[in-house]
């Protein structure tokens, strides 16, 4: 599938961008006034009208109904005890919050294989996102403890005689305990045969890089469904998260139930009668990752200009040497193939397409927009009820977030889970996250068909109701339904059918 060999694409220059020194990313280069112009204003007139005027079909927002599947994580074992442990296994994650996620699921797998104990997963600060906090500044570490420990022993930290086993003894130096060949989906055998020795001579691993270690295939039954039980189960964000991230979707639900004044209940009153029955209290949560990092990256064009194109140039240059290979193809070839990210114009276009009108509340879920307001600007257009963690938490609400990438990231990722309908303009880690999470829980999810839309966003010479028909026969069965894991696929994203089973 050509979606995933552009996530693969992604991958390898995240762990490339790894080695570059920190502090690359000097604000005044990553400021450059790119006031980027709407691609598509023929459809965005009619989009806009339509908008407007959209009866919005009565299954747009209802639940999925249930498709004859349902969680399937309890292992078969009934022994009560662990078997005596076999080392200490430490894990080093690169990459943004849902990339470790994975590692931490895999880590706990590579751990359960080797009868060996698991040290809490260091996460390393990513040189894009440069957040500092720990496991435990980010997930809940007494509940995933206590959700595994029928299924392996963790530990916070090691015992006084392997304190010397850090990052830092790792990266100064080669090191007998450190495993760092592992192979990319390396299979179980692999660790048995090669990290097994180590824990017998040194008593302890530590396994870097890590990411994307170990195989999807040929895996034993009851370690898929350890890895989705630490996935949809064991991995719960700290209080603090979980609060902010209940308010924000509260304050969505409920807009105006918070102030008491008379124009908060006016207002509430109004979007009761305007909406009535068709979607009050409802949301859908939107992933733009359209920073700078991801639009270099694609090296699509994305209507800025010249100014635009030599600033992600630029970029691309100083980030990655140049080493970006979409960056060998045109354009055109790119959105041929469906390998550019969704702008919010495009976002707004296809959600428009679906049949979502302009009360449609929308939560973006993001980090940083490219070009700004300017860039959202359309989509607000369409959508003009559109929130994000700014406009609806005040700053001192937000303050224990604040600078925070992966603890913003895993509220838009606990809001994004608690959303009725979640969408995402490119088929990144977050998209994955979230497609695999919300199966898991038979929860609406629209997967855009990059292919399609990349090639219908190319023709000027479409009209509306061409567009809307293309897009709504393009996104059947897209929109939540079932989909089995194919060889190799994700088990992360695919949890259909290792972990989610057809009911009787
Ligand atoms: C949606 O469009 C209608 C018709 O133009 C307009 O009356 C209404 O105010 C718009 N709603 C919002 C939330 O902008
Ligand atoms: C792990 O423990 C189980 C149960 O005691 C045992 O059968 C298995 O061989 C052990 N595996 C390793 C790699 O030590
Ligand atoms: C563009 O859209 C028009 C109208 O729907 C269609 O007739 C034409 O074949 C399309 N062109 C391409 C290159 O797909
Ligand atoms: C849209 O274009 C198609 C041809 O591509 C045409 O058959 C149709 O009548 C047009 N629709 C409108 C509303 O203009």
């Amino acid at each position: 599938m050509k979606v995933c060999s552009c996530n693969h694409g992604g991958l390898l220059v995240m762990i490339i961008a790894l080695f570059v020194p920190l502090g690359y990313a000097s604000s005044s280069f990553m400021s450059e006034p790119i006031v980027p112009k709407p691609r598509h204003s023929r459809l965005f007139k009619s989009a806009l009208q339509q908008g407007n005027l959209n009866e919005q079909k009565s299954d747009l927002w209802t639940p999925l109904v249930n498709q004859g599947w349902k969680p399937c994580i309890d292992s078969a074992s009934t022994s009560s005890s662990l078997p005596d442990s076999s080392g200490y296994i430490q894990v080093f994650l690169d990459g943004g919050l849902n990339q470790q996620r994975m590692g931490i699921c895999d880590a706990v797998a590579v751990a359960k294989i080797l009868n060996a104990t698991l040290v809490i997963p260091y996460l390393e600060v990513n040189p894009v996102w440069k957040d500092t906090s720990s496991f435990e500044d980010i997930f809940d570490v007494g509940h995933f403890m206590n959700v595994l420990k029928d299924d392996i022993s963790i530990i916070r930290e090691l015992p006084d005689e392997y304190t010397w086993s850090t990052r830092e003894y790792y990266a100064s130096a080669i090191r007998s305990t450190r495993v760092k060949n592992a192979p990319l989906h390396a299979s179980a055998n692999w660790y048995l045969e090669h990290v097994s020795p180590v824990l017998e001579s040194y008593g302890i691993a530590a396994i870097s890089p890590f990411s994307h270690r170990l195989a999807f295939n040929n895996m034993p039954a009851d370690i898929q469904r350890l890895r989705c039980k630490v996935n949809f189960e064991a991995l719960t964000f700290v209080p603090h998260v979980r609060n902010l991230g209940d308010m924000l979707v509260n304050r969505l639900r409920f807009p105006a139930v918070e102030s008491d004044d008379a124009a908060g209940t006016e207002h509430l009153k109004q979007v009761v009668d305007t909406a009535s029955t068709k979607h009050v209290g409802k949301f859908v949560a939107l992933h733009l990752r359209f920073d700078k990092d991801m639009a270099a990256h694609s090296a699509c064009d994305f209507g800025g200009g010249k100014a635009e194109k030599k600033a992600l140039a630029r970029y691309r240059k100083t980030i990655w040497q140049g080493r970006v290979l979409n960056s060998r193809f045109t354009d055109e070839e790119l959105r041929n193939q469906g390998r550019c990210p969704l702008t919010p114009e495009e976002i707004g276009l296809l959600l428009t397409a679906l049949g979502f009108d302009n009360s449609t509340r929308l939560y973006l879920a993001s980090h940083k927009v490219y070009g700004g307001e300017d860039r959202i600007a359309a989509l607000k257009k369409l959508f003009p009820q559109i929130e994000d963690k700014k406009s609806l938490a005040s700053a001192v609400e937000r303050s224990q977030i604040k600078g925070k990438a992966s603890l913003s990231a895993a509220v838009d990722y606990y809001v994004s889970m608690h959303s009725d309908i979640f969408v995402s303009a490119s088929p990144g880690n977050m998209h994955n996250a979230m497609v695999g999470h919300r199966t898991y829980l038979n929860l609406k999810t629209i997967r855009p068909n990059m292919v399609l839309l990349g090639q219908l966003f190319m023709n000027k010479s479409m009209n509306w109701s061409d567009f809307q028909a293309e897009v709504v026969e393009g996104q059947r069965n897209r929109l939540g339904e079932i989909k089995i894991r194919k060889e190799k696929q994700s088990i992360y994203t695919y949890p259909v059918p290792d972990c989610v089973c057809k009911q009787d």
